[in-house]
Parts: C-alpha cells; sequence; structure tokens
C-alpha cells in the first residue's frame, strides 16, 4: 500500500514538473562544478537554485561559502534534499523549500543557477529582468535565456553553460 503511494504520488509530481517547468534531470558533476566556478560563488553570496532536484548545486554552493536556497516541487527530492542537509549538517548554509519556484521572489539572490526547457525560458527571462537585482549572476545549463546580457559560454562535455548578467 505505502509502496504503490509512493509511485503514485512519485509519477504525479514527475508529470506535475513538467507541465509547469522541467522534469527532474540531474546537472553532470563536471558540469556542476563548472557551473560554481562560472558564478565565482564565494561566502557572503545567497545562490537560488530554481528547481534543486536531489539539492547537489546546494551543497557545492555551500562548499564554497554560499547561503544556498533550493526550491523543488517535487516533495520527494525535497525530502531527500533536507536528509542530505542534516547529514552533511548544512541546515546553517543550505535550506530547500517545497513549492513552484514561479511563485518565489528571487530579489535576495545575487547568484542563481536555472536548469530548465527552452519552452519555459522566455517566461523566465521576464522573471529575471522583474525581479533581479542589478549585477546579479544567472547560469543557465543547457538552454539560452533571451532578452539578458550573455557574458560567457562554455562548453563541458555534453553540456553548454551560458553565463548572463542582470542589470
Ligand atoms: C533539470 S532538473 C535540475 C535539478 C538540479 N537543479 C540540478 O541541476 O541537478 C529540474 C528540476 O526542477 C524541478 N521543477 C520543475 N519545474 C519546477 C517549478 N515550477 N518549481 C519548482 N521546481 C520545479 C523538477 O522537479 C526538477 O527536479
Amino acid at each position: 500500500m505505502l509502496i504503490s503511494l509512493f509511485f503514485a504520488t512519485l509519477i504525479f509530481f514527475l508529470l506535475l514538473a513538467m507541465t509547469y517547468g522541467v522534469p527532474f534531470v540531474p546537472t553532470r558533476k563536471d558540469t556542476a562544478k563548472k557551473i560554481i566556478e562560472l558564478l565565482k560563488i564565494k561566502p557572503g553570496d545567497t545562490f537560488y537554485d530554481l528547481g534543486s532536484g536531489d539539492g547537489r548545486m546546494l551543497f557545492l554552493a555551500a562548499e564554497k561559502g554560499a547561503r544556498a536556497i533550493g526550491i523543488e516541487m517535487n516533495p520527494h527530492l525535497v525530502l531527500w534534499t533536507y536528509i542530505k542537509i542534516i547529514l552533511k549538517r548544512k541546515w546553517n548554509q543550505v535550506s530547500v523549500k517545497f513549492g513552484n519556484y514561479w511563485w518565489v521572489n528571487l530579489s535576495q539572490a545575487n547568484k542563481v543557477i536555472i536548469y530548465g526547457m527552452p519552452r519555459i525560458m522566455s517566461k523566465a527571462s521576464k522573471k529575471f529582468i522583474r525581479e533581479l537585482k542589478k549585477g546579479t549572476l544567472v547560469a543557465s545549463n543547457s538552454f539560452q535565456i533571451p532578452d539578458m546580457d550573455l557574458v560567457k559560454k562554455i562548453v563541458v562535455g555534453k553540456d553548454t553553460v551560458y553565463l548572463y548578467k542582470a542589470n
């Protein structure tokens, strides 16, 4: 009974993520490290991962001294991230919010990562232009963000990462 409930909710939230944004595809480890380098994450930074998945980007950002905040709509992944926060004793630096990132205001961030899909990038661009403070760096794994200033583009194995600066 519990197992069927687990799988039913898993499928439900996967479908929900696909409707609102993107399914869970974790960033490859090498790419994840390069993104953190590209964003020049340092102590004092407030880093947001929009759709934080299993939390891997959050912990890498925290290793560099940032306060890392994930927003994730799949409760299984939120739970898994909570467990990792406790196991790694990172509750002072890492947090994850269960919810929809379209409803979260990003004005506190100065470093942001998004791993989306082409069909959401225009909506994401409008949100970034509306909410991000000047100078905030945004890295996008795989997909370009229209109407934002591209600072750099790097290729890591099969992935291309785009870096933008809000103005
Ligand atoms: C491509 S995965 C990236 C995961 C993680 N950021 C990484 O780089 O490994 C996208 C994640 O965003 C979540 N997601 C999709 N749409 C969302 C939304 N509107 N609000 C919150 N999370 C969302 C999915 O559940 C999925 O875990």
